[in-house]
């Protein structure tokens, strides 16, 4: 099956007693055993769910994995595969990531004993340097967040694999619609099933996507030890999200790709990131492992007035935090996603409070250039 189909066939068709189109969302907990020492699918929800289980074969099918572990939230994620790492193991991470993968790395794992070094790994020769002997796992974003920063996935995980070490993807921001980690060496696939996955701005949720059955099973022992899993109607509506996937996303590419060209057309604006833009340092990486660009679109404009000035004029884009939703929303990341990141580090890779972050939606091109456009006053 070919993607798009996948996202509405994955199952091929398999249906309950009644033939339910929309699978049902299965709330209860507990399930009675059919016999004693007889095996059945499910016991309890921490451990499976029927709901669940159908979102998490879903992802891995679509990111084609081995299969999935679906929690509530990109948070719990991220931190659940990051248990995979003993104490005294050194972690190779991207310097450009969310906040919150940050705040996680420095403020926790750090204190359990885990090691990081923090590098642009858009540039492969300066990753190699950091290898060291306790070296296991390397933690990329691409396009990380903010910078849309392209790391080229297949030389990573080459030096990864190399000295035995993961290669885990944060590919929250172009989907596998776009970007399948899994053909360019990763192991572990993690996604904010929040944004595009579910895509609708009103659900959290979490994946990690694993490549072995060795890892899986490891990750799925995690899971039912800790618990954070997606809850019954929380899974009903990140599947239901999935069907429109491919629609939203093309349509937000090209929405987007005619916004970067506007907003760099603006004497008043600075820098425009985004990997579409022909001259943007990661289009030739980008083109090479992905299939498309996404929504995702940074500034840097000329004054602090005028990002403020943005923020309050615009009347369709809406100043928020998250991204990935078929709404188009700006965000501040000084004051939001990357709110806990020292000031100084921040200001050096230019997340300063001239520094914009845009998730481009599913509304009118038109009409959301003529937003930006009187919000800009050039
Ligand atoms: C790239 C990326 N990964 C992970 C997360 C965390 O996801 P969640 O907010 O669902 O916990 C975010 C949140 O913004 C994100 O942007």
């Amino acid at each position: 099956m070919k993607f798009e189909t996948l996202c509405l066939h994955s199952d091929n068709n398999e249906k309950d007693e009644w033939g339910s189109i929309a699978h049902p969302i299965c709330q209860s907990v507990t399930f009675v055993h059919k016999g004693v020492d007889v095996e059945s699918d499910y016991s309890y929800s921490r451990l499976s769910n029927p709901t669940r289980r159908h979102v998490e074969k879903l992802v891995a099918s679509l990111e084609g994995g081995y299969d999935s572990c679906a929690f509530s939230s990109g948070m719990t994620a991220i931190t659940v595969s990051l248990l995979l790492l003993e104490p005294g193991d050194h972690v190779i991470a991207s310097d450009d990531l969310y906040g919150g993968a940050l705040r996680l790395f420095n403020n926790i794992c750090k204190t359990n004993g885990i090691e990081f070094d923090f590098v642009n790994t858009s540039n492969v020769d300066d990753v190699k340097p950091y290898v060291k002997k306790n070296t296991k796992l390397f933690y990329i974003e691409t396009p990380s967040n903010p910078l849309m920063q392209v790391t080229d996935l297949k030389a990573i995980s080459e030096i990864a694999h190399s000295i035995g070490a993961y290669l885990f993807v944060d590919n929250t921001f172009l989907t596998p619609y776009f970007q399948r980690p899994f053909e360019l060496g990763a192991d572990i696939v993690l996604h904010s099933g929040t944004k595009y996955l579910g895509g609708h701005n009103d659900t959290l949720a979490g994946f990690v996507v694993c490549k072995t059955k060795e890892l899986y099973e490891r990750i799925l022992f995690n899971s039912k030890t800790i618990g954070g899993q997606l809850s019954p109607f929380d899974s009903f509506l990140i599947e239901r999200g999935i069907k429109t996937l491919p629609l939203r996303m093309d349509k937000i590419n090209d929405n987007a790709i005619k916004i970067a060209n506007f907003l760099k057309s603006c004497n008043s604006i600075e820098k425009v990131y985004y990997v579409g833009l022909k001259d943007s340092l990661g289009y030739d990486i980008t083109l090479k492992q992905s299939k498309g660009f996404g929504g995702m679109i940074s500034i840097e404009v000329k004054s602090k007035e005028l990002a403020h000035k943005i923020l309050k004029d615009v009347k369709i884009f809406q100043y928020t935090e998250s991204l990935g939703g078929v709404d188009s929303l700006i965000t501040y990341p000084m004051l939001q996603t990357h709110a806990d990141v020292p000031e100084e580090e921040r200001n050096r890779r230019g997340i300063n409070d001239r520094f914009l972050r845009i998730s481009v939606g599913i509304e009118n091109v038109d009409d959301l250039i003529s937003d930006l456009k009187q919000a800009i006053n050039d």
